[in-house]
């Protein structure tokens, strides 16, 4: 994928900064989404896009011109598109930014819109989702992209009594580090509400190691709060690690959680090229 194809014009509309890591997450997520509606469309009667963090569609990398297309823009655009997206987003100048440039973007799709926050919103969300039955097999992508780990497992429970995979942006590098100590003693339940258990620290404290391993452990226990609920375990190399650009420290995790084999074959495309930055950005 030539690196313009994530590049779009300024349109005057809403655009937030971001790090200029943000270009690797969309090219990976360009890839997923691409595999996965092309790869599940004769296998499903509908597949449908989630996204419950959308943002506003565009965003322009801190300090440059260059614009980002962003999650949902990447997923409406691929090259067979899902059959039906919807986009929650808790900011309304972003949701409007977003419905404009849907509208303008991809004119003929199903969307729907939901405004607030994904957690509040949830059985709005549900709803929107084309109910499964043995004549419509209806099977959802969903990306979880919060800005830091202020997911709430509830909310993926929840949605996750639907078919659903997820892809989720586990934002534990900086947040973990520079909040250590109020989450492991107890005094904020952030923690708590991403892995929906608080058994977690009693966990960390047994298995007694140094506070660089906090980021790995509390992937591993993500990984082990979705096993809860059905999906596959994978280790902790089958999610990628994005570091920051400037100082190469460890920003993110970007995982799959499926409980099908079939999507890992595309995931494991993903994680190959991403490691292989010529094949990847070219
Ligand atoms: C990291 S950005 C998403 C970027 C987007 N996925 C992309 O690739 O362009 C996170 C977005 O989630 C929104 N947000 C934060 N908390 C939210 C919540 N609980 N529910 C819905 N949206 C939320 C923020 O306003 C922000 O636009």
């Amino acid at each position: 994928m030539a690196s313009h194809a994530f590049h779009a014009e300024d349109d005057g509309l809403a655009c937030p900064e971001v790090g200029a890591w943000a270009e690797t997450k969309h090219r990976l997520l360009a890839l997923y989404d691409e595999l996965f509606s092309t790869g599940m469309k004769n296998k499903w009667d509908q597949r449908v896009y989630i996204d419950l963090y959308a943002g506003s569609g565009y965003s322009r990398i801190r300090g440059t011109k260059t614009i980002l297309k962003g999650s949902p823009i990447i997923a409406l655009t691929v090259p067979s598109p899902f059959d039906k997206y919807i986009f929650c987003e808790e900011n309304p100048d972003l949701l409007t930014a977003l419905k404009a440039r849907v509208k303008r973007i991809a004119p003929g799709v199903s969307v729907s819109f939901v405004s607030g926050r994904c957690d509040s919103e949830i059985e709005r969300i549900c709803a929107e989702i084309p109910q499964h039955s043995s004549n419509n097999k209806v099977l959802s992508l969903c990306l979880v992209d919060p800005f830091d780990f202020g997911i709430k497992f509830e909310t993926l429970r929840r949605l996750s009594a639907v078919f659903v995979d997820f892809v989720v942006l586990l934002a534990i590098g900086m947040d973990a580090n520079r909040n250590y100590d109020r989450y492991v003693d107890g005094n904020s339940t952030k923690i708590d509400e991403a892995l929906g258990n608080t058994q977690w620290r009693e966990r960390w404290k047994a298995v007694g190691v140094r506070r660089r391993d906090f980021r790995p452990f509390l992937a591993d226990e993500f990984s082990k709060s979705m096993e809860s609920l059905g999906y596959l375990r994978k280790p902790l190399d089958r999610m990628k690690l994005v570091r920051s650009d400037d100082k190469n420290l460890p920003l993110y995790y970007l995982a799959l959680f499926s409980r099908s084999e079939t999507a890992y074959k595309f995931w494991d495309d993903v994680l190959k090229y991403s490691t292989d930055q010529t094949a990847f950005w070219d």
